[in-house]
């Protein structure tokens, strides 16, 4: 058994079919059926109805449903509110965070590490946005609030983003809502109920046993001087609506107990399997790593780490890689490409230009095409920018070259074959940070790279 929360998140395309409503008394039933299991609810809506319902007095204000993406610990933002529901507080605007929260799998992971317990209830918007997205991935159960044909219908995409993240769709159960239990049919469907449930059943979609009937006392829960919404358990005791949550609430309450496993812990697993990947990966690059200049040979290695270097190459098929100094790729790229003589009075504020200008380039040497005869190989010198554009190139003559000048030593140390000969592949090349050269290798930024590389790789020639 994990320690792990069990997560619920109430979803549907459609607008206004009780959402809301739903996610807001569940919780409330929820608490009611066993006061010892913490509840937490938030909404990605900005109704403020999970407010208006939980929060006592004015509220502590210390934290809102945007600060869940930022490293702010849970137990800063979440607040105790009424009836023993713990909620974070509503945000107005979640869109400024939109590019921060750019996969699915966010949420699911910060609620891994969060320290919550019990169960957790997340109200969505009316739209599959990548909130909900975010919603969806980390949930062990979704409620689909329905309350017509139409809404019904919306479920599509919903069973589809699960079938395309390989989620299980047992997890998605529909729930009839504010159905008008006034009018009835006559033929096989009796009512709107047995007709959505039918409707369901025949795409292949799990529902709930019962419905949530339209209720003038919920729509009047909204509504009073006070500016509250009142819980249908403690306001509207004695009506259908009651034993219709209470009935749902005691499924959702049996679905948990007769689930062992935890989505989150399911996610944590998987985050720990990634990092550890990762770590490997990193280790092996590592140690596949020139730690020696590649263009003038002397080590780079302060205490076992690569230091003083300035640039990290690779060649295009991966076979070697490591680092160069600042000054020997500076000075190569000078001399042999932009035509500056090393002792010329302008090679100090040019090379003070070049190497400002690098941090936002990639360098790439590559065999200008057409030119593979062992006497007349031209190499062409390229710039691409931060988005892997191409900026510039030149091409010179090799053959010209001593073998000990340091583009030789460096083009033989990676894309020259020993005869000297230059093939397909190319050289790429990224200005590093002087202090911690090794992160080009990281995970992270090592996939940068090989994107950029590969967009390169389908412009060169
Ligand atoms: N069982 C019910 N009986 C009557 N009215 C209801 C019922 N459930 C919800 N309502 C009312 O219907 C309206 C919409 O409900 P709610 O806000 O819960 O839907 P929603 O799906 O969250 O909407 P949105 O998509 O805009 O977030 C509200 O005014 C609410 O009070
Ligand atoms: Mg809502």
């Amino acid at each position: 058994m994990t320690n792990q929360p069990y997560i619920i998140t109430v979803s549907s395309e459609k607008g206004g079919v009780g959402k809301t409503t739903l996610a807001t008394n569940l919780a409330v039933y929820l608490k009611a059926l066993n006061e010892d299991l913490p509840v937490t609810l938030f909404s990605f809506d900005n109704h403020f109805s999970v407010d208006q319902m939980f929060r006592i007095g004015r509220g502590s204000g210390e934290g809102e449903v945007a600060d869940l993406f930022t490293d702010r610990p849970l137990q800063e933002i979440v607040e105790l509110g009424e009836y023993g529901v713990q909620f974070i507080p509503s945000s107005r605007d979640l869109s400024p965070l939109r590019s921060r929260v750019d996969r699915v799998d966010i949420l699911g992971r910060i609620l891994a590490n969060s320290g919550l317990q019990g169960i957790v209830i997340i109200d969505t918007r009316p739209d599959l946005d990548v909130f909900t997205q975010n919603a969806l991935f980390a949930s062990d159960r979704v409620i689909v609030p329905v309350k017509d044909a139409p809404s019904l219908e919306n479920c599509r995409n919903l069973y589809a983003f699960f079938d395309r993240l390989q989620l299980p769709r047992r997890a998605i159960r529909v729930l009839p809502c504010l159905l008008d239990s006034r009018v009835h049919y006559s033929g096989t469907f009796k009512d709107s109920y047995q007709l959505l449930k039918g409707y369901a059943i025949n795409r292949g979609y799990r529902c709930f046993e019962g419905y949530i009937a339209k209720s003038p006392k919920v729509e009047s829960l909204n509504t009073n001087p006070e500016g509250r919404v009142y819980p249908i358990l403690t306001h509207g005791r004695g009506t259908d609506v009651h034993l219709q949550f209470a009935h749902l609430a005691r499924q959702v309450y049996l679905g948990i107990r007769g689930d062992d496993e935890r989505r989150l812990a399911a996610i944590k697993t998987a985050v720990h399997d990634e990092s550890l990947r990762d770590e490997a990966a990193y280790l092996e690059r590592n140690s596949r790593a020139h730690s020696s200049c590649l263009v003038c040979g002397r080590s780079l290695l302060a205490d076992g780490v690569v230091s003083q270097a300035g640039y990290f190459a690779e060649t295009s098929d991966g076979r070697v890689l490591g680092f160069m100094h600042d000054d020997c790729f500076n000075q190569l790229a000078l001399t042999h490409f932009h035509g500056v003589a090393p002792t010329s009075a302008a090679e100090g504020t040019l090379k003070g230009f070049f190497r400002e200008s690098a941090t936002q380039a990639y360098f790439v040497l590559h065999r200008k095409p057409g030119t593979s005869g062992y006497f007349r190989q031209e190499l062409s010198f390229y710039r691409f920018d931060q988005a892997g554009l191409e900026v510039s190139h030149k091409s010179i003559m090799l053959d010209s070259l001593s073998k000990s000048s340091d583009l030789q030593q460096l083009l033989a140390a990676t894309i020259a074959s020993a005869d000297g000969r230059l093939g397909e592949e190319f050289l790429l090349i990224r200005k590093v940070h002087s202090d911690t050269p090794e992160e080009i290798l990281t995970s992270g930024e090592y996939a940068v790279l090989q994107a950029v590389g590969e967009k390169i790789r389908r412009q060169l020639p």
